[in-house]
């Protein structure tokens, strides 16, 4: 038997984000501390996994002690601890899961493994009043994937990326141009004075049938440009911003226009519902790429949901959250992290090489 209120201690490591939450489950989030290791990988332009593990390690502890701090907690007042087991860096995965199981393990309380895909599936559900199935798009910087949210732990995957993920190709470009890193609000920024229309770029699989995406080939297409406009000295970077911003948004829409038909007919609304698509990640924080989504959305029948930003990008309480949806059900401490960890694993892999999870 379950006690209730029941407050889950959640941590967040796969990535550059280093975070600790608690959450009650009647959706109260009383600390949603993030740690972010941007100025680290910054200077790298990209995330370093070595790095970003080491850092995890240096600051988890104090993430922790915030959080508790925040909801004027002890540890002794926590139920149940949870952490990301997956997918994602292993370094960082590991430091989150050996943080948690000791935690676990020296309260006597429960451990959950996360799927840190299936935290950012049912993050709105913690804000919203959201019931299953709904259509999920998770377009960030690991992941680009079109799913029908069925329950916890039942997800059907209709497509997902051949290469990179979209918020892979801002940050690529972005720094290519000598944006910086993250690239993809400094992309949206500097689309602001340029013109979408002005670079020709491809939209890869567009028109195509099936909910895959690729981003690789706008990607190369993209540094071509910029070479022939002679580097990002001389190029005009506005332009070249906001006809990629453009092209990765078309994309998005395309595909996710395909998804929405297919999920229609699977899961036929009852009446007078409007079936809804939610959009997690940190690419959602676009607001073009947001209103395009939403035209086609309205256009198709659908409902548009995004979590507030703070849980649309990576976060703990997210975490705590997917394994409050599961609650009384809780996994052993032998349970091994898992880099690739796909959230349908019957889904068919897309055609082509280096499949993502
Ligand atoms: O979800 P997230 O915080 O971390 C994971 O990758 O899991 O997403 C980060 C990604 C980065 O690639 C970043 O460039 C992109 O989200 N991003 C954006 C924007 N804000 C963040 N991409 C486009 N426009 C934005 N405003
Ligand atoms: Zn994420």
């Amino acid at each position: 038997m379950v006690h209730r209120p029941f407050i889950m201690l959640g941590i967040e490591s796969s990535c550059d984000e280093t975070a600790a939450a608690i959450v009650v489950d009647d959706k109260t989030i009383l600390a949603n501390e993030i740690a972010s290791q941007i100025q680290t990988h910054a200077k790298h332009g990209g995330v370093v996994p070595e790095v970003a593990a080491r850092s995890h390690l240096e600051v988890i502890d104090q993430v922790i002690t915030d959080a508790l701090a925040k909801a004027k907690l002890k540890m002794g007042d926590i139920d149940g601890v949870a952490a990301t087991a997956g997918p994602g860096l292993i370094g960082g995965v590991a430091v989150g899961t050996v943080t948690a199981k000791a935690i676990a393990a020296a309260r006597e309380i429960p451990y959950y493994a996360v799927n840190h895909l299936e935290g950012h599936a049912l993050s709105p559900r913690l804000t919203g009043n959201l019931s299953f199935p709904y259509l999920l798009l998770l377009v960030s910087g690991g992941h680009t994937q079109l799913l029908a949210v069925k329950g916890p732990g039942r997800y059907q995957r209709y497509g997902t990326t051949m290469d990179d993920a979209a918020g892979e190709a801002f940050d690529k470009c972005a720094k290519a141009m000598g944006l910086g890193f993250p690239g993809g609000p400094a992309i949206e920024a500097a689309a602001k004075t340029g013109n979408s229309k002005a670079i020709d770029l491809p939209r890869p699989l567009n028109g195509t049938p099936g909910c895959h995406f690729s981003f690789s080939g706008l990607k190369t297409a993209f540094s071509n440009r910029l070479q022939k406009l002679g580097g990002p000295n001389t190029a005009p970077v506005a332009d070249l911003a906001a006809s990629l911003q453009a092209a990765i948004a078309d994309c998005l829409a395309d595909r996710t226009k395909q998804a929405m038909t297919r999920f229609r007919d699977e899961f036929p609304p009852a009446d007078r519902q409007q079936p809804l698509l939610v959009i997690a990640g940190g690419v959602a924080a676009n607001q073009y790429i947001f209103d395009q989504l939403l035209n086609n959305a309205n256009a198709a029948g659908f409902q548009i949901s995004v979590p507030p930003a703070i849980l649309c990008t990576d976060n703990a309480a997210m975490i705590a959250w997917a394994a409050l949806e599961r609650l009384g059900a809780p996994d052993t401490l032998d349970f091994v992290p898992r880099p690739r960890w796909p959230l349908d694993p019957n889904a068919s892999p897309p055609p082509g090489r280096g499949v993502r999870q």
